[in-house]
């Protein structure tokens, strides 16, 4: 399957033969593979065909502790001992959290070089792989330091997802469940019904997830004007709360929660019915499972100082008006305050959503 957008060339190719294809675009020669430890101990086929094919191949670790400064120079540091030059095309494989690396590097390094993008969590394929935004963390907040940098090529072999555990499949299938909430309603539905053993319906709900993030990132490539801030509804409260909980939490979960209490924001600043609400709490809960309990809230606050979408020092979040549509037109985006995030916060941990809770704040 190829897809050809306009911004930046972009193309995504479905396959399951990922070493050929890649030698069938690319010299052997300009190659170098940069390849989640996991991957490679998983799939050591793969790294036998590469090795093969005479790319160099360099195993690297994943997970949220390389979204550092230090693993950050580390990578760097390594491929310039491999030699690697302008002209070289870095094949990043594995989740978002090594291709969010790669891609930062990629942009920095020699001013920037190409990058090809081989997603191999469901979350990495309908996300992080997707739009040409590449970070990684500062102690003070979720991906302060990054830029866009867009591949040029994302390859998708769903069957990664065969070794992948549940609870990163739910964690995918979290941001596809947003794209439904944002923009498609039947995309949201399919989310709820999905069976993550049926590759062929997961596949459907991957294109239609894509589908959704690209329409969006052609409009604003470069988030200048405000038409990208959509896809970052759940994330306000959801990068706040990885940081709170030191990355131990994963970002499908703190994104999911990030939704419930965006949702519940959303009904108390008067843009979604209650029983929007409520059923969007439901879905969200049998889609993702619960993080650990939020016990200071004000810490959760404060981190929301360093969120990317605030303007003039006002923390701002998506508000949602039903199942498929924002509440407001680009950029999207409503204001909060300490005093309603506690709102929706005791909202959604006492259960009160189930009895009567007033809007008032
Ligand atoms: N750049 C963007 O636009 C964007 C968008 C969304 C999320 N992100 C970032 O993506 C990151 C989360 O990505 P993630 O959920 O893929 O996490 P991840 O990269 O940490 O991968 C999750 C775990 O799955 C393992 N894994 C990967 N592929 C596997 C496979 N096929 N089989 C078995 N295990 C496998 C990894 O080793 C890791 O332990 C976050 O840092 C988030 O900020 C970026």
């Amino acid at each position: 399957m190829l897809y050809r957008r306009n911004f930046e060339q972009t193309k995504i190719v479905f396959t399951n033969k990922l070493s050929s294809e890649l030698i069938k675009r690319y010299s052997k020669d300009l190659l170098t593979l940069v390849i989640s430890e996991k991957i490679a101990k998983l799939y050591p086929f793969l790294i036998k065909e590469f090795k093969e094919c005479s790319i160099d191949v360099i195993p690297f670790p994943d997970g949220e502790k390389v979204k550092t400064l230090n693993y950050f120079n580390k990578l760097c540091e390594t491929l310039l001992e491999r030699k690697i030059q302008k002209e070289t095309i870095l094949c990043a494989v594995g989740g978002g959290t090594l291709l969010d690396l790669c891609g930062f590097v990629s942009s920095i390094l020699f001013r920037g070089i190409k990058w090809v993008a081989v997603p191999t969590t469901l979350l990495s394929m309908v996300d992080a792989s997707i739009g040409g935004k590449t970070a990684i963390n500062s102690k003070k907040g979720k991906n302060l330091f990054g830029s866009f940098h867009f591949p040029l090529e994302v390859f998708i072999d769903m069957n990664f997802l065969n070794t992948l555990p549940e609870s990163h499949l739910r964690d995918g299938l979290v941001e596809c469940v947003k794209c439904g909430i944002i923009r498609d309603k039947k995309l949201f539905e399919m989310c709820l019904n999905a069976n993550l053993n049926d590759c062929d319906s997961l596949k459907l709900i991957v294109k239609k997830a894509q589908e959704i993030k690209f329409k969006i990132v052609s409009k604003d490539p470069y988030e200048q004007k405000g038409e990208r801030y959509l896809l970052n509804f759940g994330h306000t409260v959801g990068h706040s709360l990885e940081q709170y909980f030191n990355y131990r939490i994963s970002h499908g979960r703190c994104v999911a929660k990030g939704i419930v209490l965006e949702s519940a924001l959303s009904y108390i600043q008067g843009y979604l019915k209650k029983e929007d609400f409520l059923n969007l709490k439901e879905s969200i809960e049998k889609i993702s499972s619960q993080t650990p309990p939020i016990r200071n809230l004000k810490l959760v606050w404060q981190n929301m100082a360093f969120d990317k979408k605030n303007k003039e020092k006002k923390v701002m979040y998506v508000p949602i008006k039903a199942i498929g549509k924002p509440a407001l037109t680009s950029p999207f985006l409503a204001q909060i305050n300490f005093k309603t995030l506690n709102k929706a916060f005791f909202m959604v941990k006492s259960h009160l959503s189930k009895i009567n809770f007033d809007r008032t704040i």
